[in-house]
């Protein structure tokens, strides 16, 4: 294994992870890396290490360019377990090294492993360490993506190592977006986004705010490729922001699952009812599409349309699925509509809304109807719809 040039005497010794599809729990169709870095200067440093049960692939690459034993610092931006879960090991290989973390930071360490006789450097924001011809900075990116999240900033080379901030689960031989497709690394650095940052709109203003303030020739993020440049920088500096703001693009999404193809008649209609309102509309089947996928097209969605079938009294558990994970994701300012197609018992629909207020949504009065639709005429949902929609 090979470590890459990231630019003169700084090396990408991170790791792929072909295998993985899913990341707590949302779809990671191209897969993952998880990216450290080693710093050749007069103290050697190495920023982030790596999933545990990948380390030794890491390690390869750092042998491929140093010796453990001269390693002086580590840099933990962040302590979830894809970042850190081999640091028990880098620091048997390197017991001499001194942790470089934030007080959150060591906190965390020492929650997760046995950390009795590692030294640190415990850093405030803003605080510089010399490792030799480079100058170490950091600034907090607290929730991006924990509360220990930080970056590293070397202001020599200009040079940002955001850890999860700017990531993508974006799994390639190659290691600069410009090598793979800006079109790419933005599309896969929105599914990133809208699975992990959406809770964390505020904290993500605030450290692109701050980074802006910072001059930037290269992100070297902790998942994915490196953007170079300042043309790629600003780009996903800007397209960050907007994702931030919470501005809606104006469409409906329209997530649904079927049990005998009555709830999806209704999707039919609700998709038509915003069409003919001059809506767009992106319609989804949770049997056909992950429900961690759908949240990339909520991001930006004004309406967010959720339809159920009634199964034993309560809401069908695909669409619970879907509506606990959204939930937790918090995506504020949308107005949610419920549809639900019942057996013998109505008030299913309500139980969606009750989601609708826990995120906080407005909400479009909802629509149910027993058993299934015969005729689109019997639906009543358009005319439903449009009048509630313009109230
Ligand atoms: Fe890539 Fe929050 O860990």
């Amino acid at each position: 294994m090979k470590s890459i040039e990231v630019m003169k005497d700084i090396y990408w010794t991170g790791v792929r992870d072909w295998n993985l599809t899913n990341f707590h729990g949302h779809s990671t169709p191209k897969h993952s890396t998880y990216n450290s870095y080693v710093i050749l200067d007069e103290k050697i440093t190495i920023i982030d290490g790596a999933k545990l049960q990948l380390s030794d692939e890491m390690i390869e690459r750092v042998e491929s360019i140093t010796s453990f034993d001269k390693v002086s610092y580590i840099v933990v931006n962040h302590v979830e377990m894809d970042h850190s879960g081999n640091m028990p090991i880098l620091k048997k290989l390197a017991p001499q090294a001194k942790i470089i973390t934030c007080i959150a930071g060591k906190m965390a360490l020492e929650e997760h492993y046995d950390t009795t006789g590692w030294e640190f450097i415990i850093i405030k924001m803003g605080e510089e360490v010399s490792i030799g011809k480079r100058t170490l900075s950091f600034f907090p990116t607290p929730m991006l993506h924990w509360p220990d999240s930080m970056v590293t900033y070397i202001k020599e080379d200009k040079i940002l190592f955001s850890n999860d901030a700017f990531g993508q689960h974006l799994c390639d031989e190659k290691l600069f977006v410009k090598d793979v497709s800006l079109e790419v690394a933005l599309e896969e650095a929105k599914r990133y986004y809208a699975n992990i940052l959406l809770p964390f709109n505020v904290q993500t203003e605030k450290a692109v705010d701050v980074l802006r303030g910072v001059d930037i020739d290269i992100i070297a993020p902790g998942h994915g490729c490196v953007f170079s440049g300042k043309e790629e920088v600003s780009k996903i500096m800007d397209t960050y922001d907007e994702w931030a703001s919470g501005v809606d693009k104006g469409y409906a999404v329209v997530v649904y699952d079927t049990m005998w193809g009555a709830t999806s008649t209704l999707a039919d209609a609700v998709k038509s009812a915003f069409e003919s309102m001059n809506i767009p509309v992106r319609k989804m089947c949770l049997q056909n599409i992950h429900y961690s996928d759908v949240m990339i097209d909520i991001m930006d969605a004004k309406y967010v349309a959720v339809g159920t079938p009634t199964l034993n009294n309560e809401i069908y558990p695909s669409v619970v699925e879907f509506l606990t994970y959204l939930k937790g994701l918090a995506p504020r300012n949308k107005v949610g509509f419920a549809f639900n197609s019942y057996g013998w018992k109505k008030g299913v629909a309500s139980k969606v809304e009750e989601y609708f207020d826990a995120l906080g949504w407005d909400k479009i009065s909802s629509f149910d109807i027993k058993y299934s639709p015969k005729i689109e005429g019997e639906l009543g949902i358009k005319e439903h719809l449009k009048e509630n929609i313009s109230k």
